[in-house]
């Protein structure tokens, strides 16, 4: 028995000279002093000697159990300062190291200027819209009173999918959409994306609009006038010149053309203005009766009025941008910049 017990120390030690992690120590106890550990073993067969050796070789298996605790204890505190120094070697933070720079992300200039206009009519009280950018001839042409052969048809090249079926030309088909599903008053403007077969310095395929209806009962032009004209000295500035010139547009009558001073060259004529120190940035007009007719709106009881305008075209005025197609080009260099 005595030697036995010699022997589990002789090989505990050697266990221990090679455990090196907190596994290892914890098959270290298991193995020695588990349920059915070494030294458990042991004890538990004391039962089969003799009683009067009992207490000697008791002592022993007991002096060997405490020594092979300690030495498990020991290695393990050990075991668990290293481990630790490694974890912390590990994650080690150099606060003093420069940042890691990411360049933030910003809204495009079209979506900023789209989100400007959208912000100033809403906070007059008008509601957004939208519509389809796939849509009917219908909608985009013969409800806003420009039928088949109609020579205005010619004013828009138009994405053509099917006869009856082509890419919006303007965001005006939402006012008819609109108009049919709900009754006056309505007060609405409808941003979107519209498509022509055109392509230059200033004109891509794809584009933006805003579109603007207001129907009621006594809408007059000096209420189309009026909005247009806070519009403008908002999104420009306050003392922005205004002027509003007889133009045709099937779908209102009467129409204009709104004009602004030259934000170039202040009036006096310049390239952008071609010399005339005004620049056209949106269609307008009272809502023809016939559109009303087209919808079921009584024309004795309502009138009203609308506008349409391009966001690229006042995003180029206001940032003093000569090449639409930059909007597109998705040049870092060029965005950046907004
Ligand atoms: N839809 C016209 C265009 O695209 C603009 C417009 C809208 C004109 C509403 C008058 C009224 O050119």
């Amino acid at each position: 028995m005595k030697s036995e017990i010699e022997e589990i120390k002789r090989v505990f030690i050697q266990d221990l000279s090679v455990a090196g992690s907190s596994a290892d120590i914890n098959n270290l106890r298991i193995k020695y002093l588990g349920k059915k550990g070494l030294l458990t073993l042991r004890l538990k067969s004391l039962s089969r000697i003799p009683p009067e050796e009992r207490p000697i070789f008791g002592q022993l298996i007991n002096d060997c159990k405490r020594f092979i605790e300690d030495e498990i204890e020991k290695r393990e505190s050990l075991i668990r300062a290293e481990e630790r120094q490694k974890r912390i070697a590990r994650e080690y933070i150099d606060i003093t190291l420069p940042g890691k720079y990411t360049v933030p992300g910003r809204l495009h200039p079209i979506n900023k200027v789209m989100g400007e206009i959208i912000e100033i009519f809403t906070g007059i009280g008008f509601d957004v819209e939208m519509g389809p950018e796939v849509e009917l001839d219908y909608y985009n042409f013969e409800a806003l009173n420009i039928p088949k052969d109609h020579p205005a048809r010619d004013m828009q090249d138009t994405f053509y999918i099917s006869d009856e079926v082509l890419l919006r030309t303007h965001t005006s088909p939402v006012q008819v959409r609109v108009m049919e599903k709900k009754r006056p008053p309505l007060k609405f403007i409808a941003p979107g994306k519209v498509y022509r077969c055109d392509a230059d310095i200033s004109h891509t395929p794809m584009f933006h609009q805003v579109e603007g209806l207001m129907v009621d009962k006594d809408i007059a032009f000096s209420d189309l006038k009026g909005i247009l004209e806070v519009f403008i000295h908002k999104l420009f500035s306050p003392d922005t010149p205004v002027r509003f010139r007889p133009s045709y547009f099937p779908f209102t009558e009467p129409s204009a053309e709104i004009d602004i001073g030259c934000i170039l060259c202040s009036g006096s004529g310049c390239r952008v203005c071609k010399g005339t120190g005004w620049l056209e940035v949106l269609g307008a007009g009272m809502v023809n009766p016939r559109v009303f007719e087209m919808v079921g709106y009584d024309t004795e009881t309502y009138t009203g009025f609308a506008f349409g305008m391009g966001v690229e075209r006042l995003t180029m005025l206001k940032y003093s941008i000569e090449d639409i197609r930059m909007f597109f080009e998705n040049d870092i260099r060029f965005l950046r910049q907004f």
